[in-house]
């Protein structure tokens, strides 16, 4: 599916990109090359209008310059945030928004930087007991099933678990909550704000449950960061606060990571020469992952809006425009990689911006990596052959922000000698 593109009367580069579009969903790799090719910036009339930043540099440069280029509303602007166009009602997600990811400056980087040291590669390290541990659990619970899903047995459940512990939620089963407020975040009638769906009454629920989590380590504290949060010096943040930087990490993490799971797993499916390499050589799986997010994408883009007038690769840009940073695009450019289609774990693909770039560059880049090997290496180290029917793979028709996969079973077909492959 190609795009047609042409400088209107104004000299603007102008195509009909639809990111929500079924044909986008079925065609954006071809839609990234039309772009690229025809320009770095160029406009699409729809939802109101907006740009869309198509090649590496200008991506990075929309991301990094988070001064220029913001996720907050600003005035004059027809709407404000990460998505285009803006859910409906996204600001009753917490009161007076909490969530930092909506914030540049100050009220953002104090949340940042109490969070950070959590989410660092050195305290990944740390955690790999409790990543490893969680994996063997939910890996005894699903292989006796001899098929199971992905995502929804698997892979969502590791990351929950993990985030849950590490958080100190408290939650028993933490899998059922963080598919709600995924849920919320994908379902437009539930930001609505209206109230009644029950997946807003989840997050509601959700909300309540955390603010007496908070208020119950600010008496007990354990080793948890809700705790470390709760104790700061000078009670710096609230319990609103420290709640919404609760559900910014579970935002950010819920689906994701189980997502991107799922795009290794289904490509090592269809790859018996890669399954083959990192069963030889598991020490590759770092570097198949880093490959995997320049290739696979989860992050299909995110929006900005324009502070102030901007030049951007020769466009001008006027105050309260929106921005699409269209990260797959960015990760498949020729100009940064060579044959960007092919999927080559050899490659340094370390400059990917799969966890974006610049102040809101994902938190949990080190964590994700971290479970996302642990997932791969326990599938690998305890099952000895698997397939998956690409018949039974659903995948989310609507591609504009997330690549996930709805549906994902996989059949196991063989079990490792556990003592053989121990050795
Ligand atoms: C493969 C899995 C993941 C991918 C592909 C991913 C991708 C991203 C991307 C592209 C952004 C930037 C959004 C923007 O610029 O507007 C982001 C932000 C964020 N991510 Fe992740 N993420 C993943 C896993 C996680 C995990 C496990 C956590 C849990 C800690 C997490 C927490 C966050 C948070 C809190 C933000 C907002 C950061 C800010 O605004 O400062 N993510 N993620």
């Amino acid at each position: 599916m190609s795009l047609e593109i042409a400088a209107n009367a104004d000299g603007r580069l102008v195509c009909p990109f639809d990111h929500h579009s079924r044909e986008y969903a079925e065609g954006h790799r071809e839609m990234f090359e039309d772009l690229r090719k025809a320009g770095p910036v160029v406009w699409s009339d729809a939802y109101g209008g907006f740009w869309i930043a198509t090649d590496y540099v200008h991506v990075r440069e929309v991301l990094k310059d988070s001064e220029t280029f913001t996720v907050e509303t600003i005035d004059g602007a027809r709407e404000g945030g990460t998505l285009i166009p803006a859910p409906r009602g996204a600001a009753f997600l917490a009161p007076d928004t909490t969530l930092f990811n909506f914030f540049d400056g100050q009220r953002h980087d104090t949340a940042r930087a109490a969070l950070n040291p959590h989410f660092s590669r050195r305290r990944v390290a740390e955690l790999a007991p409790l990543i490893k541990a969680t994996v063997d659990r939910v890996l005894d619970r699903v292989l006796k099933q001899g098929e199971f899903d992905i995502v929804y047995d698997l892979a969502a459940p590791i990351t929950a678990g993990i985030v849950n512990d590490h958080m100190g939620f408290g939650l028993e089963d933490p899998a059922p909550f963080f598919r709600a407020v995924f849920s919320l975040k994908r379902a437009d009638e539930a930001m609505s704000g209206a109230g009644n769906d029950p997946v807003v009454t989840t997050y509601k629920e959700g909300w309540a449950y955390l603010g007496e989590v908070v208020r119950a380590r600010r008496t007990e504290p354990r080793d948890d960061v809700i705790s470390a949060l709760a104790q700061a010096k000078d009670g710096t943040f609230t319990d609103d606060e420290i709640q919404g930087m609760c559900m910014n990490v579970i935002f950010g993490a819920a689906d994701t990571t189980a997502a991107f799971t799922a795009h290794t797993l289904t490509f090592l499916a269809d790859r018996p020469d890669q399954q083959a390499e990192l069963r030889a050589d598991p020490s590759k799986i770092p570097a198949f992952i880093r490959e995997g997010l320049r290739y696979f994408n989860v992050a299909m883009g995110v929006a900005r809006t324009a502070r102030r007038d901007v030049d951007l690769g020769g466009t001008k840009i006027r105050k309260g425009d929106r921005i699409f940073a269209l990260i797959p695009s960015a990760n498949l450019d020729p100009a940064l990689y060579d044959n960007p289609g092919e999927f080559d774990m050899a490659r340094p693909a370390s400059q990917h911006l799969g966890f974006g770039g610049g102040i809101h560059s994902c938190l949990g880049a080190s964590l994700a990596q971290a479970i996302v090997a642990a997932d791969i290496r326990g599938v690998l180290e305890r099952v000895e052959a698997y397939s998956i029917d690409p018949e039974n793979l659903v995948r989310n028709s609507d591609l504009s922000f997330i690549s996930l996969f709805l549906k994902a079973p996989m059949r196991i077909n063989g079990m490792q000698n556990r003592r053989a492959a121990a050795r």
